[in-house]
């Protein structure tokens, strides 16, 4: 089998199912932002990507797509059940997002995700030549580092965690909690969203290990490799360790590919024309979300919903353009909330709908960045109010396409975008009054305002793009490599 120098892996490969010409199913690469960040990488090394293609008990070889090299990993109908749906969607979310839906712990789920970890963890080591640098993505992989590190110990092992790593309070309630904590401290380097992120991982390494802290770098006993033998924490003076770096690396967008397509006039000329067929409104609101409790979408729609009531906003100049793409159709909370979404928008537009003039315009479906980038060209006010989200790309994407300099972001605290973009309007979204407040704000800003306000947010997101985080990550990933090999 072909080797390779740099390895990621993550639950999803980055690519889409579509039917051939010939009827049979084939892929396409989906135009996902972490795979344009890393295609630089795969390809200036010899890169291979590990991960899931989407679909129960499909057997796939390794195949390339536009020179990016993927190597499937198979679940079985059970694992997407239990690994994926189960511990990935419906106890570790949740959990890592503030309890916003309960967690559900079930020891068989936490079977499947160990097992599909290990599986992960035997390709990426059976396609990884000697020395490789290996860069582990998401909640979904979390026992990867520590079960590949046990396989290959030559291997450079990181990890990023793109959602957010919860306070000890919370992430204590899981009954393995020690094992995620063993399990990510294989890698070499841990990436977190925002510094509170490294700081709830580095105190739950002192509470569940005793291991000493200090700023970013954490040390880890070497334990004695044979099975059975544990060192017992705190560690002793003077044994041996290896460092473990934790700290942030804030994720972000290729701005530039948003830029160039909201100057396309193509583009251009589809805002214009979402526009019209919105009925041209003096003001459009915008949100755009996975289907997903973090989002703050109901408060978002409750905040909306008083306003008109109170007649603050006129349905006839105000529209509010709600996408909720698809996602994990099969879990119950996202099934429920749904349900509960659903019928606000339906009773909001009940109410406040005029023939001709909608209150809300909403959509349950994904679309494609053409499309995307049209709808934050033609929105003036970009709503992101999320209870609790590891970043928020949408919020990056809404201003890096803004090219005019216009527009008004209103994004929660809650969201890792939050720490960057502070001349956004931020809000607390469990603030009814206050996201009241907020979208009034944007509403009547004057221009100049929004143009200072949006050309620094420009700056920011300009400044950190999605080739800054991957270099910035692989870069401390390279050098704590070299510290390791000249130690040795
Ligand atoms: C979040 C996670 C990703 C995940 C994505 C879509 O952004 O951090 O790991 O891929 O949601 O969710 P899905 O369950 O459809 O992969």
């Amino acid at each position: 089998a072909r080797l390779f120098d740099f390895i990621v892996a993550s639950n999803r490969l980055p690519v889409d199912s579509v039917v051939n010409a010939d009827g049979g199913q084939g892929w396409s690469r989906s135009p996902g932002g972490l795979v344009a960040a890393l295609e630089p990488v795969m390809h200036s090394h010899d890169g291979a990507w590990v991960g899931w293609a989407g679909e129960a008990d499909l057997e796939l070889d390794p195949f390339d797509i536009d020179g990016l090299h993927l190597v499937p990993v198979r679940l079985s109908a059970a694992e997407v059940r239990e690994y994926y749906e189960g511990f990935s969607n419906d106890t570790l979310w949740p959990l890592y997002h503030d309890v916003i839906a309960a967690p559900s712990f079930h020891r068989e789920w936490w079977d499947a995700y160990r097992a599909v970890n290990q599986r992960f963890a035997d390709i990426v080591a059976a396609v990884s030549a000697k020395g490789a640098v290996v860069w582990v993505q998401d909640y979904q992989l979390q026992l990867v580092p520590k079960m590949l590190r046990e396989l290959r110990p030559d291997l450079t092992i990181g990890f990023f965690d793109h959602i957010p790593f919860p306070p000890y309070g919370l992430f204590s309630q899981l009954p393995w909690r020690t094992h995620v904590i063993e399990g990510l401290l294989g890698a070499d380097v841990v990436g977190f969203q925002r510094d509170a992120d490294a700081g709830n991982f580095a105190q739950a390494v002192r509470r569940l290990k005793g291991y000493a802290t200090t700023g970013s770098r954490i040390e880890v006993p070497i334990v004695d490799e044979s099975p059975g033998v544990r060192v017992f924490s705190p560690i002793k003076r003077g044994a041996p360790s290896r460092t473990v770096i934790a700290k942030k690396f804030p994720i972000s967008i290729d701005a530039d590919i948003y830029r160039a397509a909201a100057k396309d006039p193509g583009i251009r000329a589809r805002a214009r024309q979402i526009r019209a067929d919105l009925g041209n409104p003096a003001m459009i609101m915008l949100g755009v979300d996975r289907l997903d409790y973090t989002k703050g979408i109901r408060h978002r729609l409750q905040a909306y919903g008083e306003l008109l009531a109170e007649g603050r906003i006129n349905p006839t100049e105000v529209i509010l353009v709600q996408v909720a793409s698809p996602s994990r159709e099969r879990v119950k909370s996202y099934i429920d909330l749904r349900d509960e979404i659903e019928l606000t928008v339906g009773r909001i537009n009940g109410e406040y709908s005029e023939l001709g003039h909608q209150a809300i315009s909403y959509h349950h479906h994904s679309y494609p960045r053409e499309e995307m980038v049209a709808l934050y060209l033609a929105a003036d006010i970009m709503l992101v109010t999320a209870l609790r989200d590891g970043m928020n790309l949408v919020a990056k994407e809404y201003v890096a396409s803004r090219f005019d300099d216009d527009g008004v972001l209103v994004l929660s605290e809650f969201a890792g975008a939050s720490d960057e973009l502070t001349r956004a309007i931020r809000v607390n979204p469990h603030d009814i009054d206050g996201l009241k407040d907020a979208f009034m704000r944007a509403v009547e800003m004057p221009h100049d305002e929004r143009r200072s306000r949006m050309r620094y947010l420009r700056k920011r997101v300009f400044d950190n793009d999605v080739e800054k985080w991957s270099n910035g990550f692989l870069e401390v990933l390279a050098h704590h490599r070299h510290e390791k090999d000249t130690r040795s």
